[in-house]
């Protein structure tokens, strides 16, 4: 970053939820937002709202991802939101219930990163926030795989922090906690959230907002000593529950 033409970020997973609000809160921080999701008119109209452009691609898709990398040019900023979750049981998981969540969220994020990542900045630099989750941390059972990816996110996170320093390339995570999204809010219902509200330390769920300030920090100049970390925004959640009264 730091070169004279607008930063380009490009976020992926950014059609709703947590991806929308931080290609929003890119936008307003100046940056020129690539929205990318699997759901092209989620792309498109997250593009129209923040002012910059929207593909559809699937993450998982490799050789799709190359491509849009090309279409795209030299990138900034890459935030590595594309996440899916299947809950069940290990015992029980089908194979694509594994595959296709290894896919995404691991694989996906990889591909991104070998795909945005030559060229940065136009090689001058550059940054890199990937997704993980409080569950990385607090593992529940019946989650499925979703957070052995999401540890998977967290030790690559290091790797690639240490592989890319000498390309002046900063790659860092956020965890968000337990947050209200569209997505969540379909699997909760209020007497659930109601007891998130009493039992995580900060006193509510997360909101979007949380998340989006957290990534556009490590994404800023301000982060610019900070590398191969995982930023837990979870209120708490992760460190211990509140004694409900
Ligand atoms: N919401 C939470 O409480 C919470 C907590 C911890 C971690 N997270 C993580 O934050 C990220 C965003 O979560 P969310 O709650 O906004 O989810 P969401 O389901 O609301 O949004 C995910 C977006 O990613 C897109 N997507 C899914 N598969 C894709 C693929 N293969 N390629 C491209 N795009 C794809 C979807 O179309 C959707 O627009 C995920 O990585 C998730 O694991 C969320």
């Amino acid at each position: 970053m730091g070169s004279m033409r607008m930063s380009v970020a490009v976020v992926t997973g950014a059609g709703r939820g947590l991806g929308l609000r931080i290609a929003t809160a890119l936008a307003g921080r100046g940056h020129r937002v690539v929205a990318v999701d699997i759901d092209e008119d989620g792309a498109k109209g997250a593009a129209a709202a923040v002012g910059g452009r929207g593909f559809g691609c699937d993450v998982a898709d490799r050789d799709a991802v190359r491509e849009l990398a090309e279409r795209v040019g030299p990138v900034d900023l890459l935030v590595n939101n594309a996440g899916i979750w299947r809950f069940g049981p290990l015992l029980d998981l089908g194979r694509a219930d594994v595959v296709d969540v290894v896919n995404v969220n691991l694989l996906g994020t990889l591909w991104c990163v070998q795909a945005f990542a030559p060229g940065m900045a136009d090689g001058g630099g550059g940054a890199i926030v990937n997704l993980s989750s409080g569950a990385a941390r607090m593992h529940s059972a019946g989650t499925g795989v979703y957070p052995v990816t999401k540890n998977a996110i967290e030790a690559l996170t290091v790797q690639l922090a240490v592989e890319l320093g000498p390309e002046r390339i900063r790659v860092n995570a956020v965890a968000p906690g337990s947050i209200l999204t569209e997505a969540t809010a379909r699997i909760l219902g209020p007497a659930e959230r109601a007891e998130r509200d009493r039992t995580i330390p900060a006193g509510r769920m997360g909101r979007p907002e949380d998340i989006s300030e957290a990534v556009a920090y490590l994404a800023s100049d301000a982060a610019q000593y900070v590398t191969g970390q995982v930023l837990y925004v979870d209120g708490g959640l992760t460190s211990g529950r509140v004694a409900a009264p």
